[in-house]
């Protein structure tokens, strides 16, 4: 049997395979808040062995685009609650993707109209936001110049990451991912090009990890260590990041960091399908080495390359992205070699149009695919 097919525990969650559905915004709440659409977009990909939700904002200063459902209102939890409900009830197992997009929003989306908060008081160049272009227009805008946080506010941060947590399994999810990667808050930490702070979150390596590990030891003992994965993007370019001295050694002492926690899993997200540069080779067996745990990884993953990994014991699980959006079935559609349809970029992201084309009118193979 394809080891793509084989059940596996994970921390006690039981998948009945080892395909992963990667997180994808999709940018169809209205109100910020899951609806029928997105409950039956998430129980047609149900067959995955788990699937993680879209990134779901953590408060409203984690948004960075327009009409993705949070997890951070009693009205957001309902929401998601059906969605849950309805992978479950098919067998299904789901994460939420608990996201701060830090710099990459537009005071448009922030409360109060304030700037976007970061790191460090550095725009990211050539990066939008999706928010208000002009009044009751959405659309793509630059970014807009952020703030530095005080140290008392990333814990602050941290805190609002618990909140959410604690709103996920209220929602009936099985665990939670934290949003380490691309471009985003964590990586805007992370990263030793621009991350010059001077205080406890700045400087050496340790100092840039703190608020991830931080966040991370915050999330186990709210909701268990079992129910907590989190994601990086090892060499992330996303965003406006650039490369660093001693990137392959900061990434490495993180997954040693990592390995000393027993989470649900670590997922590398490869940017090579996003427009950015490939991890480099030979890296995921470097951090394979230094972390023992669960990993996953997606980026540009075929049935064939996820059956090569799995069995050189590279990963233990492989995630898709783009297939998952044209495929609902993209399980049974690998198990049978059956053809895959092509997910159409126009129809990726927005509310604009149709609730349903291009989300849930995707038809399954044997509706003639
Ligand atoms: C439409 C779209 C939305 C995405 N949104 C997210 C997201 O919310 N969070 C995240 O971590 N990655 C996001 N990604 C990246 C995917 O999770 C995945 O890593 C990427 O698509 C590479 O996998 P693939 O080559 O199988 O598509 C998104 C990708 C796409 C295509």
């Amino acid at each position: 049997m394809s080891p793509l097919f084989k059940p596996y525990d994970l921390a006690g969650t039981a998948l009945t395979n080892r395909v992963v559905m990667a997180p994808m915004t999709r940018a169809r709440a209205r109100d910020d808040i899951p609806d029928e659409h997105t409950v039956l977009y998430y129980a047609q990909r149900a067959s995955a062995g788990l699937i993680i939700s879209e990134g779901a904002p953590i408060s409203r200063e984690g948004c960075g685009y327009l009409f993705n459902p949070g997890l951070y209102n009693d009205a957001q939890v309902q929401g998601w609650r059906r969605v849950t409900d309805a992978v479950h009830a098919k067998g299904g197992k789901i994460f939420a993707q608990l996201w701060h997009v830090g710099r990459v929003s537009h005071v448009s989306i922030q409360p109060d109209g304030a700037a976007p908060v970061s790191s460090v008081a550095v725009t990211a160049a050539k990066s939008n936001a999706y928010a208000w272009v002009a009044e009751g227009q959405p659309g793509p805008v630059q970014a807009s110049t952020p703030r530095g946080l005080e140290a008392h506010e990333v814990h602050r941060v941290t805190a609002d990451f618990v909140s959410a947590a604690r709103r996920a399994m209220d929602a009936g999810f099985d665990g939670v991912e934290l949003h380490g990667a691309n471009g985003y808050l964590f990586e805007q930490f992370l990263n030793g090009a621009l991350n010059t702070r001077t205080d406890e979150y700045g400087g050496s390596i340790a100092n840039r990890q703190r608020f991830l590990l931080e966040t991370l030891d915050a999330l186990a003992a709210e909701i268990g260590s079992a129910q907590v994965g989190v994601r990086i993007s090892p060499f992330g370019r996303l965003f406006d990041m650039h490369p660093y001295a001693e990137e392959a050694e900061s990434w490495l002492s993180l997954a040693a960091a990592l390995n000393a926690r027993s989470l649900a899993y670590v997922h590398l997200s490869d940017q090579l399908t996003l427009g950015a540069e490939a991890i480099p080779q030979g890296f995921a067996e470097q951090f394979r080495q230094a972390y023992q745990g669960t990993l996953m990884a997606a980026g540009g993953f075929t049935r064939l390359l996820a059956e090569a990994v799995l069995e050189k014991g590279d990963l233990d699980l492989v995630a898709f992205g783009r297939p998952f959006i044209a495929n609902p079935d993209l399980v049974a559609r690998m198990q049978h070699d059956w053809p895959l349809a092509d997910a159409d970029r126009a129809t990726f992201y927005g509310i604009e149009g149709s609730p349903t084309r291009g989300y849930t009118d995707y038809p399954v193979a044997s509706q003639g695919a």
